[in-house]
This record gives C-alpha cells, structure tokens and sequence, in this order.
C-alpha cells in the first residue's frame, strides 16, 4: 500500500473484529510514529501500549466506554511531556559529540533558545515576563510569539504528538488493520491508570484492530475544501 492508498483507506473504526493484532504490527507503527517530526527534535513523547489485562480494562472504561476502545486488539496512549526536554537535550547534544564537533549555532540552540521556551516558571510567571519583552521586540521586528506559558507549551507539544498520532495510525492502515484516535476520554483516569503525573498531557488514546464493516459510520464526509484551502 502507498502513502496516498493508506491516507484514503485510514478510517475510525468504531467497531473490531474479535481478532488479535500481531505484537509486530504495533511495534513497526511505533517506529514510524518514532520517525514524525517534532519541535526542536526534543522528541517530547511517550507511548504507552496498554497490554495488562486490568490496566486495559481500566484504560476502556476510562475512554467513557467508547465501543471502539472496547472491542480493539491494542490500546496505546500518546503523551507529551514539558519535562523531558533537559534530559533529551543533554542525550542529543552528546549524540552529535559522538559524531562529530557540535556547530556553536548548534549548542546555543539547545542551551539558550530551547529554554527560553520550554521553562515558563511557576504560574508561568516567567513566561508573562518573556512575552512582554518579545511584545516590545516584536513592535521593531518578527519575533516568535510562543510558547511562553504552560499551556502553550502544551499546545506546541500537542501539535508533535499528533504528527506521532498520524504517522502510527497511517502504519497500522498500511499493514491492514484499522484505528480510531480517541479525545474522548478521562484524562485524570487515564493518568493514574499509567502513573503520570502533572508534567504528562494525554493526547490521545487509539484504538488497534481488524475492522468490523459495522465499525465504519458511513461514507466518508469531508466539506468543500473550498472552504479550507486558500492561496493567497
Ligand atoms: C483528536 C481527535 C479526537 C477524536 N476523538 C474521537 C473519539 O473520542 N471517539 C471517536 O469515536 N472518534 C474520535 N475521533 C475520530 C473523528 O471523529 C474522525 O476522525 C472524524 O469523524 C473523521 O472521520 P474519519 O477519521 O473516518 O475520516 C477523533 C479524531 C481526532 C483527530
């Protein structure tokens, strides 16, 4: 299946089939969800593949009931983290050292902008201080405008998260399963049942399996893209 096969063929399926998923079938979508780009190549993400049969039954009942969580094969949960990016800092800068000298550009990046944006404070008080500061800097030239408090930084990491999302789920297509990717759930739920705690963001939650046809709600509906797509 090609890339454009497997983007028409990728359905939400409501509704599996009471069939397993083979265990190599989730671990090469994680790779391509591995692969999806994101910011500042601080690779945010967890993934967790909800596998303990009670974890799971936990893990359903906190995805509301939702009858595509129920019947599927696989669950996994797709997670940013604001918290992470020191230690995933340090391990790229020493990877690059590994293979060769590290431009200074390169350096700075990752010890002066990259915490710029990624430590909004307490409260995100200091993240109210920078914003202000890039206000006046930015009435005399372009400057980035973000993220500066807590939840821009969630909002950034949501946005690399779900190209994951996207990359695991076109994977899964194009080795004949189905997904449906999931909001619907409790995420203080969701939370506990996985041990995270404040610095994780659940995502989403998606559901693995082979379709059931009764698992497909209808024809495909998308609007006209004339209301989408401009060029200006
Ligand atoms: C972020 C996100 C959250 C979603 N949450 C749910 C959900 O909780 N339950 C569900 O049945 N479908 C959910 N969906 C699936 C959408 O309803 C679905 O993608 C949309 O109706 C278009 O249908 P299609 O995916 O078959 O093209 C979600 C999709 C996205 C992108």
């Amino acid at each position: 299946m090609n890339l454009f096969d497997a983007i028409e063929k990728r359905r939400s399926v409501r509704k599996y089939l009471n069939e397993p998923v083979a265990r190599a079938v989730i671990d090469k979508a994680i790779e391509a969800a591995l692969l999806a780009p994101n910011s500042s190549n601080l690779q945010p993400w967890e993934f967790y593949w909800v596998t303990h049969p009670e974890k799971k039954k936990q893990l359903v009942a906190a995805c509301l009931d939702q009858a595509t969580a129920a019947t599927a094969a696989e669950l996994v949960v797709f997670v940013a983290r604001t918290d992470t990016w020191r230690r995933n800092r340090q391990r790229i800068l020493e990877t690059l050292g590994q293979r060769g000298t590290v431009p200074k550009q390169q350096r700075d990046y990752y010890l002066k902008i990259v915490p710029l944006f990624y430590t909004p404070g307490w409260f995100s008080s200091l993240g109210l201080l920078k914003s202000a500061v890039f206000a006046v800097v930015g009435l005399f030239r372009p400057v980035p405008r973000g993220p500066f408090s807590k939840s821009g930084l969630r909002a950034t990491l949501s946005k690399t998260v779900a190209l994951a999302c996207e990359n695991f789920m076109l994977a899964i297509t194009a080795q004949g399963y189905s997904t449906c990717p999931m909001e619907g759930f409790d995420e203080s739920r969701v939370k506990k049942i996985l041990g995270l705690g404040g610095a994780a963001n659940v995502v989403m939650v998606i559901s693995v399996g082979r379709e059931d046809a009764a698992g497909i709600y209808g024809t495909r509906l998308r609007l006209d893209p004339k209301l989408f797509v401009f060029e200006v």
